[in-house]
């Protein structure tokens, strides 16, 4: 199983959800993280599971995001599973002003097969970003990400055993 978990980060906040899944699936298999800035066409080779990860910007896609998927050419997620996370300011409880999902649909277009529900892992912020500030992980959200990314190791959960 060869996964890849490509991340755009403004804080660093969503890159360390990236890590911390990584670290949960190297012990099943080959993982990298690349940031999506970063991204090559050869990084796509061979890739079993692709992962992508982004805050939420504007409640949807952070344009940076938006126009690195939007040059990957047709078809290039085909016979790839796919999944999709943000990271999000609690606050905002309304899934659909959340990135994930608009991810998730982006990746399907580029023909990819979903094997999760968009995920969202949450920031408490510390002052405004403008200002300085940074926004800093809920307490919890270093562990959901680990499960979450066993989870997608395992799609079916078991359910047929
Ligand atoms: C320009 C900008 C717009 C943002 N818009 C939203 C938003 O619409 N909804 C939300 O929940 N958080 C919003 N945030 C907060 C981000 O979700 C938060 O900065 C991000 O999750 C932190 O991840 P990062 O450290 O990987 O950049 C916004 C942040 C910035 C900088």
């Amino acid at each position: 199983m060869k996964t890849l978990i490509v991340c755009y980060s403004k804080f660093g906040n969503t890159r360390r959800v990236a890590e911390a899944m990584a670290e949960a699936m190297g012990r099943a298999g080959e993982v990298r993280v690349v940031g999506i800035e970063q991204l090559i066409a050869g990084d796509w080779e061979g890739v079993d599971l692709v992962v992508v990860g982004s805050p939420t910007h504007a409640f949807s896609i952070p344009a940076a995001v938006r126009s690195a998927l939007a040059k990957q050419p047709r078809g290039i997620l085909a016979g790839k599973s796919v999944a999709a996370f943000d990271t999000t300011v609690r606050k905002w409880p309304f899934r659909r002003l959340r990135a994930s999902p608009k991810l998730l649909r982006r990746l399907c277009r580029l023909g990819g097969t979903p094997i999760a529900e968009p995920e969202t892992f949450f920031v408490a912020m510390h002052g405004a970003p403008a200002a300085g500030g940074t926004d800093l992980l809920e307490a919890d959200q270093i562990d959901r990400a680990r499960q979450w990314a066993a989870k997608l190791l395992n799609p079916s959960g078991g359910r047929n055993e």
